[in-house]
């Protein structure tokens, strides 16, 4: 059966239905909210009328189980806080697309919270053995929410952990997420490699005081600890990173956050990426020194929270091989090889099996906002990519 391009946008824009934000094609799906268990319980469903079986494991990752020895394809259908329509959806989709046209055995899968309420990439690295259960279970949201009370929201239709030697392969589609494909007129990206990350929680805990009567010369200001540290660190890092490195303080919890009281303690996330694991060490090794400092300086207590981290992978170059022998068949002339900038699950079920990835292009460049969209012919043309791709491979 050849593959249906109007039954695969029918279902992306459905998933989009669960959480659509009201705003563009925006959705609010985070992890275990009651639109991402919705949203799961509905794949399940057209899983299991592709002729999968659909299988929730403990954590809430959703297998559609071809028989016997399959390749595995998809991504995650949970969302950013504010997110697009394509981040994680369109690898699912394509991949049950994929599953129900092709005479190969095809197994799909949506991990749980790629990403990060709780982690980074969660579920997937919790099944890959990248990160054990009880670990996981301590972690909490940034409301305070324990991991294992937001998996207890999926009890009832969990079952054990899906055994990962019946899947001989995997392959995520997924959307750039960057400008490269959309500034140079490209439809597909074909991955190289994934750059490694680090990402860990810090807290300057200084003195809340009166903001009309305390002297300057007397503060113990949260908000001027973080903004000297954010200062220094960027002039630290300039002789240590490259044009590809890229960090980010993403969440600032400034406590009391009141225009009259002097901030006692600001809780702030530290996420740090690039492709070599030296770097990332070193960069880690300054973060730690110029926190340590600002906070003798101004006289803070300083505390990290728990610091999580996934290293650089490179894609299997057999499966790589194939995805761009489809690409120069679908588009040719208008493909690149590529690092993905972005994480992905694949990095973690590298640790099972070989794996590869594959991109279409994101309009302006823009993700992680409900601003993110693609072309439906490149979305279209990446399903192509796909599908001549898995024709291909002798993995089964
Ligand atoms: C995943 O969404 C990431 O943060 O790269
Ligand atoms: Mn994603
Ligand atoms: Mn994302």
């Amino acid at each position: 059966m050849a593959i249906d391009s109007t039954r695969f946008l029918e279902d992306l824009h459905k998933l989009r239905s669960f959480g659509a934000s009201g705003v563009g094609k925006g959705v609010i799906r985070p992890a275990y909210s009651a639109a991402d268990i919705a949203a799961r319980q509905w794949l399940a469903e057209r899983m299991a009328a592709a002729g999968l079986t659909p299988h929730f494991d403990p954590v809430g990752n959703l297998f559609g189980l071809a028989e016997g020895a399959s390749l595995l394809m998809g991504s995650h259908s949970d969302s950013q806080p504010e997110g697009g329509w394509l981040d994680g959806a369109l690898g699912v989709i394509a991949a049950l697309e994929i599953a129900r046209s092709s005479d190969r055995p095809i197994s799909v899968v949506s991990f749980q919270d790629e990403e990060g309420r709780f982690g980074v990439t969660t579920g997937s690295a919790i099944w890959s053995g990248g990160l054990a259960l009880d670990q996981a279970d301590a972690l909490t949201d940034a409301s305070g929410i324990r991991f294992d009370a937001a998996r207890a929201s999926m009890a009832d239709l969990a079952q054990g952990f899906v055994d990962p030697t019946r899947f001989k392969g995997f392959i995520e589609m997924h959307i750039e997420q960057g400008p490269t494909l959309d500034a140079e007129g490209e439809q597909i990206g074909v991955v190289t490699d994934i750059v490694g990350i680090r990402d860990m929680a810090i807290t300057f805990l200084g003195q809340q005081n009166h903001a009309g009567t305390t002297p300057m010369h007397l503060r113990r200001d949260a908000f001027q600890a973080l903004a000297l540290f954010n200062a220094r660190l960027n002039d630290r890092f300039r002789n240590v990173v490259t044009p590809q490195t890229v960090w980010t303080i993403g969440r600032v919890d400034l406590h009391p956050n009141a225009s009259s009281i002097v901030p006692g303690r600001v809780r702030f996330s530290m996420q740090w990426r690039d492709g070599e694991p030296d770097r990332l060490l070193r960069m880690e090794e300054i973060i730690r020194t110029t926190a340590q400092e600002v906070a003798t300086e101004q006289e803070m207590t300083l505390e990290y929270g728990p610091m999580l981290g996934l290293e650089p992978v490179a894609m299997d170059p057999a499966i790589r091989a194939a995805l761009e022998h489809g690409a120069q068949s679908v588009a040719p002339g208008k493909w690149r090889r590529m690092p993905s900038g972005a994480l992905h699950d694949a990095t973690n079920v590298a640790r099972l099996m070989p794996v590869a990835m594959l991109f279409t292009p994101s309009i302006n460049g823009i993700s992680h906002d409900f601003a993110e969209d693609t072309a439906e012919s490149d979305l279209i043309a990446g399903l192509e990519v796909l599908d001549h791709a898995v024709g291909l491979l002798d993995v089964f």
